[in-house]
C-alpha cells in the first residue's frame, strides 16, 4: 500500500476520462470510480476501475481501505440543465447527497484534498462579462445550484475539518482527444458542438438553433467553449497545487473569447466540407445572451492558460472523433 492513488469519480464519463488518460500519462495512479450510467466502460483505458455508485456509502467505503488514497477528483454528477428543472430530486439526491457521502467517507479514511467540477452555472444571469469568480453566484436552475451548494458545503468542511478543495467552474466542455482515442458522448447528448457534427453527417438529423434575435454579431448566442484537454491540464495543476500545501480556492475554466453557434455551424461545414442543416426554433427560457468567463485568477495562482480552446482544434478534435467512431471515411481539413 505504499503507491499513492488518485481516485477519480465519474472517469468513464466525457471530461473524466480525459483527465484519467492525462493525469496517466504523467505517472499518477488512478482509481475510476463510476456506476456507469452515463459513463463508458470503454472509456477507461488507464488506471483500475472501481464500479460503483456515490449513493451507496458502502461501496464507497470499500474502495478506500483498499488503496492509498492521496486526492480526489470529482466529475460524477447529473449535468442535464433542463431535465433538473423537472426532476430536481434526482439532482439534489444524486450531486447533493452523493458528495456528501463521498466527503463524509473522504473525512473518515483521512483524505482531505479534492478538485470538484464546478460550472459557470452557479452564477445564473450574468451582470457583467467576462464573469469573474467574483461575480455573484445566482443559479437559476436545479442543476446549477446543486453544484452551489457544494461549493458552500466545501467551504463549511474546509473550515471545520480542514478539507482543502479546488472547484473549477467550467464554461462550456469542448472538442475531444487529439489521438482520438476519447470524445463527446453524451446520451442523450444535449451540446451543441456534438449536435451541429451528426447535423453535418446524419441524413434524417437537423440541428435546432435557439433563437437568432438575440443582440449578438449574427444574432445567435454566445458561448465560451473550452477544449476538454486544457480542462484535463487544469487539474493536474490542481492537484499539484493542493499537493504543495494550496488554500482551497474556486477558480474559473473558461477561455474568454465566445463563439457564436453560427461561427460553430461556419467552422463545422469549413473543416468538414459537410453541410450542418439547422433551423430556428425558438429562444430557450433562461439562455442569456452571451456567457463568457474570465481566467486571469487561475492564470496568477497556477499558470494555467488556454492553450487549445481556438475553434478549429475544438472542432477539428471533435470531428476526428466522431467520424473514427462512426467509421466515415473522410479527411477533416
Ligand atoms: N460538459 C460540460 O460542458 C460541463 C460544464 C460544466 C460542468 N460540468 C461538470 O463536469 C462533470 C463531468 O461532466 P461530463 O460532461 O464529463 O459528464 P458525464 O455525464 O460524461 O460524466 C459524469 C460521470 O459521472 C458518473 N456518475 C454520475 N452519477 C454517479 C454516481 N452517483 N456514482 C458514480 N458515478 C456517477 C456517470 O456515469 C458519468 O460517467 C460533471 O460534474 C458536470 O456537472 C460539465
Amino acid at each position: 500500500m505504499s503507491q499513492k492513488y488518485i481516485l477519480v469519480t465519474g472517469g468513464a464519463g466525457y471530461i473524466g476520462s480525459h483527465t484519467n488518460k492525462l493525469l496517466s500519462n504523467a505517472g499518477y495512479n488512478t482509481i475510476i470510480f463510476d456506476n456507469l450510467v452515463y459513463g463508458h466502460r470503454e472509456f477507461v483505458k488507464w488506471g483500475t476501475f472501481e464500479q460503483g455508485d456515490l449513493l451507496d456509502k458502502n461501496s464507497l467505503r470499500s474502495i478506500f481501505p483498499k488503496y492509498k488514497i492521496d486526492a480526489v477528483v470529482h466529475f460524477a454528477a447529473y449535468a442535464y440543465v433542463g431535465e433538473s428543472v423537472g426532476n430536481p430530486q434526482k439532482y439534489y439526491q444524486n450531486n447533493v447527497v452523493g458528495t456528501l457521502n463521498l466527503l463524509d467517507t473522504m473525512l473518515e479514511f483521512g483524505v482531505k484534498k479534492i478538485v470538484f467540477s464546478s460550472t459557470c452555472a452557479t452564477y445564473g444571469i450574468p451582470e457583467s462579462l467576462p464573469i469573474t469568480e467574483e461575480h455573484p453566484q445566482n443559479p437559476i436552475n436545479p442543476y446549477g445550484k446543486t453544484k452551489f451548494m457544494i461549493e458552500q458545503i466545501l467551504k463549511d468542511y474546509d473550515l471545520a475539518y480542514g478539507l482543502k478543495y479546488v472547484a473549477l467552474r467550467y464554461f462550456n466542455a469542448s472538442g475531444a482527444d487529439f489521438d482520438g482515442e476519447l470524445g463527446e458522448l453524451h446520451d442523450p447528448e444535449t451540446h451543441l458542438i456534438p449536435l451541429a457534427i451528426k447535423a453535418a453527417y446524419e441524413s434524417d438529423y437537423v440541428l435546432t438553433v435557439f433563437g437568432d434575435d438575440y443582440d449578438t454579431y449574427d444574432g445567435t448566442c454566445i458561448r465560451d467553449y473550452i477544449h476538454v484537454y486544457d480542462l484535463a491540464l487544469a487539474h493536474k495543476l490542481a492537484l499539484e497545487y493542493l499537493g504543495s500545501g494550496g488554500s482551497s480556492e474556486c477558480f474559473n475554466l473558461g477561455n474568454s473569447v465566445g463563439f457564436s453557434v453560427r461561427d460553430v455551424i461556419n467552422e463545422i461545414e469549413k473543416l468538414s466540407g459537410q453541410k450542418v442543416k439547422y433551423k430556428i426554433g425558438s429562444r430557450r427560457a433562461g439562455d442569456p445572451e452571451i456567457l463568457i468567463g474570465s481566467y486571469e485568477k487561475i492564470m496568477k495562482k497556477l499558470q494555467w492558460k488556454p492553450t487549445y480552446s481556438d475553434i478549429k482544434n475544438i472542432i477539428s478534435s471533435g470531428l476526428r472523433w466522431y467520424i473514427l467512431r462512426f467509421e466515415y471515411v473522410q479527411e477533416v481539413k
